[in-house]
């Protein structure tokens, strides 16, 4: 039984109680984050703690505990569950009020609910195997830079890609990939330059992404931040993927395609090598 918080109290998960009226089940008026954790250690929670400021931001949105509290509370739920390997996910909603489209009264207290869950990460299988892409056009809202739980369409489209025979989607706008499902996508050309979208509303900006492309730089790789085509990725020699809770995921398949040799590629594999090797470091 796992032990989750709701709102300033840590209670059995079969106990946790969020009201009917609550925005985040109503509107999906919430933002989230998820952390993962490695030795039972944190990673990178000030990236994740300025994303949440940034998304609550952008919404007009308060959180009643302030980034020291919430690392505190992140740490409490590992020890008390006793987390080795997994991710922390954090949601932040509204709170709850009477059911209307104009926002509740500014003091109305926010709705703070986080569980853990554990997780194989250095050694996930689909790190060894890699996985198979489908695209599929993004119908997503325009601010995807938002981390809000409106995640209807993302689990759509993973839906579609499975019934494909993938394991994830690509999204695409104007023939061109912005992200993953619930990741940032990348390709590596012929001539070894990582290809990824630029940073705009158009998708999450990746707290793993920056990580990653900052050790692409220390490894001396070209790194180009701009849109791709499926075109391109078909004649890519390697693709990934990088999310919180995949690390650095080979991709070897894009719409029944073999990408490269059809197996994790060296550049794919070197980043994923120092990306956790560098988070089993400044963990905290
Ligand atoms: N997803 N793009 C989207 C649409 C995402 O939902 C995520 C994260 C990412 C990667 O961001 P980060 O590197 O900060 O995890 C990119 C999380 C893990 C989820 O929804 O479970």
């Amino acid at each position: 039984m796992r032990t989750v918080f709701v709102s300033g109290k840590y209670v059995e998960e079969t106990e946790a109680q969020v009201s009917v009226f609550d925005r985040g089940f109503l509107f999906a008026d919430a933002v989230y984050e998820v952390t993962s954790v490695l030795d039972g250690k944190l990673v990178d929670f000030g990236g994740h703690a300025r994303r949440l400021a940034r998304s609550l931001k952008a919404l007009d949105m308060k959180c009643d505990m302030e980034p020291a509290a919430l690392l505190e509370m992140h740490r409490e739920l590992v020890a008390r569950n006793n987390v080795e390997e997994g991710l922390v996910y954090l949601q932040v909603t509204r709170g709850a009020a009477d059911r209307d489209f104009a926002f509740p009264a500014p003091e109305t207290s926010s709705t703070i609910v986080a569980f853990t869950q554990e997780k194989p990460l250095v050694n996930a299988e689909q790190a060894k195997t890699g996985i198979k892409i489908a695209t599929l056009d993004d119908l997503r809202w325009g601010l995807c830079d938002i981390k809000t739980v409106q995640l209807l369409y993302p689990s759509l489209a993973k839906m579609e890609a499975r019934k494909k025979g993938a394991d994830d989607a690509w999204l695409l706008r104007d023939g061109m990939v912005t992200e993953g499902t619930s990741n940032n996508a990348y390709i590596v050309t012929q001539d070894g330059v990582i290809v990824t979208r630029d940073l705009s509303h158009a998708i999450l900006h990746g707290i793993t992404r920056k990580a990653v492309l900052h050790c692409a730089h220390v490894l001396d790789l070209k790194v180009e931040e701009r849109p791709f085509s499926v075109a391109e990725a078909f004649e890519a020699s390697e693709a990934f993927i990088t999310a919180a809770a995949a690390f650095v995921t080979p991709v070897v398949e894009i719409d029944g395609r073999t990408v490269g040799r059809g197996s994790p590629g060296p550049v794919t594999q070197k980043l994923r090598e120092i990306y956790i090797a560098e988070s089993q470091k400044a963990a905290i």
